[in-house]
């Protein structure tokens, strides 16, 4: 500590927080939180069912502890409330399909920041050549469905709210652009019976959409339709919803999309966007920043925005009246009317 009584802890604890991250991606890696959502378990039987050295597993599982997504009583480990909800594979809101990827891709991908801050050039798979990841997740069926069932996972928390504050008794019909296995597009329709909708998507995703929707008993008012949001004309309904798209796309490709769901709508129509907004005054919200530096590392051109930037663009795609809320700390929703 210095005079002043300004200490280095709290940079420290940023620059050495890849720890505390790594471990927390090992653990979903390994399977740990849905073995412990079977019960509680011993140091034990727990390096006995998931294969961990003696060295580091005490150190691992009491890290976990300590890290709040592990609680320890008599010297068996249970997961914590959120772990437990969010972390067993085996459960609706399973978000470690996301955080599998991130360990098996983006961890690695991230050690290349530097370059990517340099050069401007994404530090994945498709570095210098390579393949396109997409391409690959696309292609083969299993890593499709974990990828739309993580992003389920992700957004069925803020989809929730989307549900709650967007006036959807106004409308009748509602197609969710780039819909993913269709987290959104059931749970809105699944809240709000007078509501028919479309999940609009690549042709590949079709069979777990369907899949999704069915389970659900939302077939009746749910349906898919395949194509491309680039060379495709949007489907017709009331609202549109683009939630996570925007962020993917580089500029002029944000524009596009926003001038095509305007043509699609009916006046008085209305377009919801939802991301990881960035703050207008670009100093608080470090989860949308972050985003967008991850969009550096993963995508040729894209990138987060603020709630302004997106209300900017809107207007300028002809929307006459747009609005802005946060609906989680990092989560904000944009509203635009034609
Ligand atoms: C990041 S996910 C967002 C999913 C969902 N809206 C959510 O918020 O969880 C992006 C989605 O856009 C879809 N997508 C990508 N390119 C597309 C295109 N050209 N046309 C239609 N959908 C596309 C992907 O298949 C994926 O489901």
């Amino acid at each position: 500590m210095n005079r002043d009584g300004i200490t280095p802890d709290g940079i420290l604890q940023l620059g050495f927080g890849f720890w505390a991250s790594k471990v927390l991606l090992s653990a979903t890696e390994i399977g740990l939180f849905t073995e412990l959502a079977k019960g509680p378990r011993s140091l034990e039987e727990i390096s006995a069912t998931l294969s961990l050295h003696p060295r580091g597993a005490r150190d691992f599982l009491d890290a976990l502890v300590a890290l709040g997504v592990l609680v320890r009583q008599d010297g068996r480990y249970a997961n914590s409330p959120a772990a437990d909800l969010y972390l067993d594979r085996n459960k609706e809101g399973y978000v470690g399909g996301l955080l599998e990827m991130a360990n098996a891709r983006l961890y690695p991908f991230w050690g290349n920041l530097t370059e990517a801050l340099r050069t401007g050039a994404p530090q994945n798979e498709s570095k210098g050549g390579g393949e396109d990841p997409f391409k690959a997740i696309y292609g083969t069926p299993e890593l499709l469905k974990g990828f739309l069932k993580g992003m389920t996972g992700v957004s069925l928390p803020v989809a929730a709210i989307v549900a709650e504050r967007f006036g959807w008794r106004d409308y009748r019909s509602f197609a969710d652009i780039g819909c993913a296995q269709g987290g959104l597009t059931a749970y809105v329709a699944g809240r709000h019976p007078h509501l028919s909708a479309i999940g609009f998507d690549l042709p590949q995703v079709r069979p777990v959409f369907e899949e999704y929707v069915k389970e659900k008993g939302l077939q009746d008012r749910v349906r898919f339709e395949g194509g491309s949001f680039f060379t495709d004309p949007l489907p017709r309904a009331d609202v549109l919803v683009m939630g996570h798209i925007l962020h993917d796309w580089d500029l002029e490709q944000k524009r596009m999309l926003l001038a095509k769901a305007h043509e699609a709508l009916p006046v008085g129509g209305a377009l919801v966007v939802y991301d990881a907004l960035i703050d207008d005054d670009r100093k608080t919200n470090a989860f949308g920043l972050l985003m967008s530096l991850n969009m550096l590392i993963e995508t040729p051109g894209g990138f987060d925005y603020s709630g302004a930037d997106c209300q900017g663009w809107m207007r300028d795609a002809g929307f006459r009246y747009t609005s802005v809320e946060m609906l989680t700390a990092s989560h904000g929703m944009v509203v635009g009317v034609k």
